[in-house]
């Protein structure tokens, strides 16, 4: 057993690397105790069989960074927008240590990875962790275990992921192929928003004013908005590729409020893989991807050569305005000149909700027998959570009222202190465990809009969850204010989407088509404008997990809560001790 230190954060290094050790390992494996011996003498470079160590350096600094004619100064990790991707292999052992050099106390989180008894690496301020303090470090330490594929990591404070964010690709062990056709080469494709304005004054400036911060002033592809925006022709991502070859593109969707269409002109998508799980493959013209979900599809160069845009635009059913502009970033043949004006796909409009919902029932997981979907079939603890807007009161405010956002009637108060340390330490007065497992009072939660009495109560409520207990919470949209689609995260899990609807979840009829065989199994949901959403998951993981929707300025206005899962009987079901460098608030 012996460790590998990755090389920091560069991927053809790290690639090459692995081809050294796989090769090391093959002779390990073809020769007897002599090439035994010199793979033993070898092993301070070597990565054996089992798992490795996949060392990472994040330096959070302000970096000087322009886009769109503007110039600004911003929170970056390593100088890079967006910031580096982690790559790991399925079983290995991940460190990050993140110094924070920025004048923001801050956190980073590892959104999707699963994080088994381990939250103290999770990342969500003042849910898992105190931030990390300027000046201070802290290792992100944590296995990768029973995942593989594409997720993705951000900060985890105030709107800093508009800027702090990169992917993580999480490959198969070695010898495991993938379950569909080995694509020639693979590219990351982070989707995210950009303001011209520093996004921390703008969200404050909402704050201040009780009302939603300005929009972005553009989408981008890898970090660049394209050639459809001023000052853009050097910020365009493009990628090269050849004719007959196949790729695997590794989309994410990193954008802080809109949820996007993504598509390439004249190619077809194949969907194998969402939230880092396999699924049954099926061909569409565009993909429809939510703040926190991450989407794998494989692409075939197989058109006349030349330049063809990828595209991205908002998908917004409900009344309500959004940023509606495209980014693009080119899908260029080998030896097409940049002269050749590149073509632009059709995106679905932007109000587009057959296709939403047409495409997300598609997503089915591959549920094959080395990759099951392990659906609960039995539920031991209900939930029913409603989705609302609404107005409470302001006096300094721009309106005397600003906007909130609850569950069950609750708008969720951040602690002072974190969640899982206050319940590791027994810490009283931080959190109460009565959060409601129903909405305080029934009512049509999809009729006629309401806009009276829309005050809501605040605090810092969370739901007590028994240990392995299997759980089903129906996320049910309302017309409070207005309607719109909120996509949905879990941290510390996947769960199984075992239905959806418009209009209300009805209890008698709503879970006799609930598909129990092969439901996707993701960790960001989309609940549909004015519908619900029915997720399972079994509570097998120790910790206080956040749940919250993933459009930020929800998320900012309350729109979350948490679930403390209990320990099990085992030693081995139960939090495990926090380690040392663990920031203190
Ligand atoms: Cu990607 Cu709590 O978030």
């Amino acid at each position: 057993m012996c460790l590998v230190l990755a090389p920091l954060s560069h991927h053809p290094f790290a690639q090459l690397f692995e081809n050294l050790s796989s090769q090391l390992r093959k002779m390990a494996k073809n020769t007897s105790f002599l090439g035994f011996l010199v793979f033993g003498f070898l092993c301070f470079i070597c990565l054996p069989a089992e798992a490795a160590i996949k060392k990472y350096q994040f330096d959070v600094q302000v970096s000087n960074v322009s886009r769109l004619c503007h110039a600004k100064q911003m929170v970056t990790v390593n100088g890079r927008f967006p910031g580096p991707t982690i790559y790991a292999r399925e079983g290995d052992r991940v460190q990050i240590n993140v110094t924070n050099y920025a004048h923001y106390n801050m956190s980073i989180h590892w959104h999707g990875l699963k994080q088994y008894r381990n939250g103290w690496a999770d990342g969500p301020a003042y849910i898992t962790q105190c931030p990390i303090q300027t000046g201070k470090s802290y290792v992100y330490d944590f296995n990768v275990t029973g995942q593989r594929g594409t997720l993705w990591w951000h900060a985890h404070i105030f709107w800093l992921r508009a800027t702090v964010y990169g992917a993580i690709v999480i490959m198969p062990q070695q010898g495991t192929p993938f379950p569909f056709p080995q694509p020639d080469k693979e590219e990351v494709v982070v989707l995210g928003e950009w303001w011209n304005a520093d996004v921390e004054v703008v969200e404050k400036q909402g704050n201040a004013l009780g009302i939603p911060p300005n929009m972005s002033d553009a989408h981008t592809i890898n970090g660049k908005p394209g050639p459809l925006f001023p000052c853009s022709e050097k910020h365009t991502f493009a990628m090269e590729v050849e004719k007959g070859k196949t790729y695997l593109l590794r989309i994410i969707n990193a954008a802080l409020n809109d949820e996007l269409f993504f598509a390439l002109a004249n190619h077809t998508f194949t969907v194998v893989e969402i939230d880092a799980v396999y699924t049954k493959p099926f061909s569409t013209e565009a993909i429809l991807i939510a703040p926190g979900q991450t989407t794998n599809v494989l692409v075939r160069a197989n058109q006349v050569p030349g330049r063809y845009f990828m595209a991205a635009r908002p998908f917004m059913d409900a009344p309500i305005s959004v940023d509606n502009k495209t980014a693009t970033a080119i899908f260029q043949y080998k030896g097409i000149p940049e002269t050749v004006l590149p073509k632009l796909p059709t995106l679905p409009a932007q109000n587009d909700t057959d296709f939403a919902l047409s495409y997300n029932s598609k997503l089915k997981s591959l549920n094959a027998p080395k990759y099951p979907a392990n659906v609960p079939l039995n539920v031991d603890r209900h939930l029913l959570f409603t989705i609302g807007l609404g107005i409470n009161p302001c006096p300094t405010c721009l309106n005397g009222t600003r906007l909130t956002a609850s569950l069950n009637n609750i708008s969720f108060i951040m602690p002072q202190t974190a969640l899982l340390q206050s319940h590791y330490f027994n810490i009283k007065g931080v959190y109460t465990l009565d959060f409601p497992d129903k909405p305080p009072t029934p009512f049509n939660f999809t009729g006629a809009p309401l806009t009276a009495n829309l005050r809501t109560n605040v605090g810092t409520r969370i739901s007590k969850i028994a240990f392995n207990s299997t759980v089903e919470i129906v996320i049910q949209d309302t017309n409070l204010l207005s309607v719109e689609s909120h996509p949905f995260h879990l941290h510390g899990y996947n769960f199984f989407v075992v239905g959806t609807g418009v209009g209300n979840f009805d209890p008698k009829k709503d879970p006799a088509k609930y598909n129990l065989i092969d439901p996707i199994e993701r960790n960001t949901v989309g609940v549909p404008t004015g519908g619900w959403t029915a997720i399972r998951f079994r509570a097998d993981n120790p910790g206080v997990w956040f749940f919250h929707c993933h459009l930020e300025l929800h998320t900012g206005w309350g729109l979350k809560t948490a679930f403390l899962v209990e320990d099990g009987p085992g030693s081995d079901h139960n939090i495990l001790p926090p380690p040392k460098d663990l920031p203190t608030c």
